[in-house]
């Protein structure tokens, strides 16, 4: 059975209109890992995710898919979170496109709710997000995916390596709301955390060569000359 968007858009034209506005903010941006084509990702989990569930509401379910990351567009991210950030874009842009107050209070939980931290998702369109994002770290290409992570965060490997720990410990301690999701994820979000882990136990007991710095190169490190 395939999974396609077609007759969603035609019962719903407005969810044409979320999908370009959201391609284009997210190909502006053009982040390295949280990039239209990680949204498009969640978004096949999300149908495969709804067929299995029934009564899904699709007009809430992909324009909060379609708009759950655009969050890292605005620079108040960095303070709130992109959940928050991204929900309060989201409200002002689906204004704009014409939804109704009711759409836009439950698409905007769906994104405040998606990473679990802001708000836990109440509605069964919200759990769906929550867990089609979440399997987007369950498997071992998430190991290929966080070093695009790195790069876009401009941060160290051991930055990493201690928030998607505690994220993927905090993600197991809740569940997955679906038995979809659980039966794709097949016990792999835990094996990403014992791998974490392992890499983290390597670097700190047998490799430190994989966290050095200049200075430990150097007692008197020369001066950076600008030619
Ligand atoms: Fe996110
Ligand atoms: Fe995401």
């Amino acid at each position: 059975m395939r999974h396609t968007l077609d007759e969603y858009a035609r019962n719903d034209p407005k969810i044409l209109r979320v999908y370009s506005t959201a391609r284009r903010i997210y190909d502006k941006e053009n982040r390295y890992h949280h990039n239209f084509d990680q949204v498009l990702r969640d978004l096949y989990r999300a149908l495969i995710i709804g067929t299995d569930e029934g009564s899904v509401d699709y007009s809430i379910l992909i324009p909060s898919v379609l708009l759950h990351d655009i969050g890292f567009s605005d620079p108040s991210f960095e303070h709130v979170g992109h959940d928050v950030a991204g929900a309060l874009l989201a409200e002002r842009l689906l204004a704009d496109l014409g939804y109704g107050k009711t759409a836009i209070k439950a698409i905007s939980h769906c994104i405040r709710a998606h990473k679990g931290k802001a708000e836990s998702p109440e509605t069964l369109e919200a759990k769906i997000l929550y867990d089609a994002d979440v399997l987007e770290k369950s498997g071992l290409v998430f190991l290929i995916l966080a070093g695009k992570i790195v790069c876009e965060f401009g941060e160290t490997i051991d930055d990493l390596l201690k928030r998607e720990s505690t994220d993927r410990a905090n993600e197991l301690k809740t569940g997955f709301y679906t038995r979809k999701a659980k039966e794709l994820d097949g016990g792999r979000l835990k094996q990403v955390l014992a791998l974490l882990s392992q890499i983290k136990h390597e670097i700190k007991n047998d490799r430190p060569d994989f966290e050095i710095s200049e200075q430990d190169l150097w007692i008197e490190p020369p001066q950076k000359t600008s030619v």
